[in-house]
């Protein structure tokens, strides 16, 4: 079997053009521009890589971006102080806080300090609390885990009733990933660095979501056959071959996995594209709830 191969960017490029229609929507309707505030605290040069694809991604989709940086020593109250004020701001309609945070910083208390009307994450432990409760939904979903949930779709997969394996449990990704399944009706196991026997376990997913920044380490006797596999995972490993030095890879054997498995998304143009255009749908959402 030679596994079909999702293809984020290609889903993702259709999201960001159907935001930017409903960015030009919304204006003639006589709304406002929708208006996403980013904040980078500290220089993680990831983090400032993101935030820059990030805003050039409102840009083109028509979304205003207003941008803070604050230092890597920046304290608890500048921070919560600048929150407070883009909560007040009425063009500000997404407020994204770039994780991770320079140490010593209290990331749950900042991210409470964000409105929930205007937390495009979908971090807020109230949106999180919903997303984890039965009968309750969230204003917002965090954007990777959703683009997941969109990619499975897109590729046919059978969510309900599927045994559903996250390898991974961080905030960001695994946590949310796993809960928008158990909601999706997955019968949905979470895995981490305790688990025993992570191959067995793995091998049961008819739905594989790998999310644990480790390179390759899924291999593709892991994978059941007809599975769908999603890799969340973006490592560099040295590869003098390359001009760069190194060559990007997820958390799965991706040559392995093609002849098991019935569907995957390659790294990188799988799901990294669908965070930024998760991000957008999000940030237009919410300015969309601001008409009259
Ligand atoms: N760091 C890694 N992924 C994300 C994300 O989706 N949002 C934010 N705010 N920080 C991140």
């Amino acid at each position: 079997m030679t596994a079909k191969i999702i293809d984020g960017k290609a889903i993702a490029a259709e999201m960001r053009e159907d935001v930017a229609k409903g960015v030009k929507e919304l204006i003639a309707a006589g709304g406002t521009q929708p208006g996403l505030a980013t904040v980078l605290v500290g220089g993680n040069p990831a983090s400032h890589t993101y935030v820059r694809m990030k805003r050039k991604a409102c840009a083109k989709a028509g979304i205003e971006s207003f941008h803070h940086e604050l230092p890597d020593d920046a304290s608890q109250e500048e921070v919560e102080k600048l929150i407070q004020t883009l909560n007040a701001d009425s063009k500000v309609h997404g407020i994204l806080v770039q994780l991770p945070l320079p140490a010593g910083l209290d990331e749950e208390q900042i991210l409470r300090s964000i409105s929930i009307e205007k937390d495009v994450d979908g971090f807020h432990p109230v949106n999180i609390g919903r997303l984890a409760q039965k009968g309750r939904e969230p204003l917002f979903v965090p954007c990777t885990p959703a683009g997941c949930m969109i990619l499975l779709e897109k590729a046919g997969a059978q969510i309900e009733g599927a045994n559903a394996v996250v390898v991974g449990r961080s905030n960001i990704v695994g946590m949310p990933a796993a809960l928008l399944l158990v909601k999706a009706n997955a019968t949905t196991t979470i895995c981490h660095s305790r688990t025993k026997d992570l191959p067995a376990v793995c091998r049961e997913a008819d739905i594989l979501i790998a999310a644990i920044g480790r390179a390759e380490m899924i291999r593709g006797d892991w994978i059941k056959p007809g599975a769908y596999v999603i890799d969340v995972g973006m490592n560099r490993v040295d590869d003098p071959s390359r001009e760069r030095g190194y060559r990007l890879t997820g958390d799965v054997a991706y040559d392995e996995a093609m002849e098991v498995a019935a569907a995957i998304t390659p790294v990188p143009g799988g799901v990294g594209p669908m965070t930024i255009a998760g991000l957008l749908a999000n940030t237009l959402r919410s300015a969309q709830r601001t008409l009259p």
